[in-house]
């Protein structure tokens, strides 16, 4: 399998491409591309780590090399969010980056799976998914906005406030992928009770942890080792689903048909064209159903800009 990373010399880009050439199967390619020159350097670097991974670079205009042959590719291109920056800044840029590289990639490798790492991903999936409707190879088993960073730290800050380890952790997160549209189901975490404020306050919390990173880091940027864990989880789990290893369910936000939103996070099980099958997202509380009835309108509107930017 031939992984492809683009936005491979950023932040979560470096890192990603690390724990990839750490975790991947053995016998796969990693393909760096970003626009830096450093990229090639990356590659370089990341080759003389032991492991069975073969790792290449290219910087520059052209991420065709890259593409050619690619079974997954994940997308972390772009520009990430700084204390003051308003999500308006933030998306004129990085819609307009993934117009373009979507564009490259549909042309280069029309039936490879794609994860889109780049905010905002409730944005720029749709985004993703009009360009590849208007090349005619648009398949909406293959493309993911990776929502695996919110099931992590909903699992991790669980784990921590009821003091047993994340690991035996898990949680349903669904919806979108920004502040109020992400929903982590709380209710249905197993052998974990949560008083009502619990539950208020580590919702909040999930849904702003990424503002929490931001804030830390002062001026440097937003969260990337925590992403790049969170997309070599998803990444490697869709390799190995797509070489034939069965049972692999992951959340993802995708085009999965859910009556409440054109996209949705929800869980799906991998196989070896993509989702194999959308699942259920299972009971809400009634605290949980009125979340998502409060936020379904903002997660319409996100979906609609992006529709918007390709077709008006
Ligand atoms: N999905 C999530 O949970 C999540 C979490 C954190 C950050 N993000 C997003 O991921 C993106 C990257 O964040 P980062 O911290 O790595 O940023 P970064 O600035 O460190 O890295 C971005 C990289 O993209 C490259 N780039 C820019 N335009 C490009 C293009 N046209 N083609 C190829 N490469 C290009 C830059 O050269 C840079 O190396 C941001 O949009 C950020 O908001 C997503």
């Amino acid at each position: 399998m031939k992984v492809a990373v683009l936005g491979a010399a950023g932040g979560i880009g470096q890192a990603l491409a690390l724990l990839l050439k750490l975790d991947l199967p053995a016998g796969s390619t990693l393909s760096l591309y970003d626009v830096a020159p450093v990229t090639p350097g990356v590659a370089k670097d990341l080759s003389h780590i032991p492991s069975s991974v073969t790792v290449d670079g290219v910087g520059g205009d052209d991420p065709t090399a890259v593409l050619e042959g690619a079974d997954v590719v994940l997308i972390s291109a772009g520009v990430a969010r700084k204390p003051g920056m308003d999500r308006s800044d933030l998306f004129n840029i990085n819609a307009g980056i993934i117009k373009t590289l979507i564009g490259k990639v549909a042309d280069v490798a029309p039936t490879a799976c794609i994860g889109v790492i780049t905010n905002p991903v409730n944005t720029t999936v749709a985004i993703a998914a009009e360009v590849l409707k208007a090349k005619g190879v648009y398949n909406k088993n293959k493309l993911f906005g990776i929502s695996t960073l919110d099931v992590i730290r909903a699992e991790e800050f669980v784990g921590e406030l009821k003091g047993i380890p994340s690991e035996d952790v898990f949680v349903n997160v669904i919806g979108g992928h920004s502040g109020t549209t992400i929903l982590p189901l709380l209710s249905q975490v197993q052998n974990v009770e949560f008083t009502d404020q619990e539950v208020i306050d580590l919702t909040d919390r999930i849904q702003n942890a990424g503002t929490e990173v931001v804030n830390a880091k002062a001026g440097g940027g937003s969260a990337t080792l925590s992403m790049a864990r969170a997309a070599a989880v998803f990444g490697v789990n869709l390799v190995k689903a797509l070489s034939g290893k069965q049972g692999i369910i992951q959340n993802a936000y995708v085009d999965g048909g859910n009556p409440d939103s054109p996209f949705f996070a929800q869980p799906l099980l991998l196989g070896k064209n993509g989702i194999d099958r959308v699942l259920p997202c299972g009971e809400l509380s009634a605290f949980e159903e009125a979340k998502k009835q409060e936020m379904l309108s903002v997660l319409h509107a996100d979906i609609k800009l992006g529709v918007d930017f390709v077709n008006n």
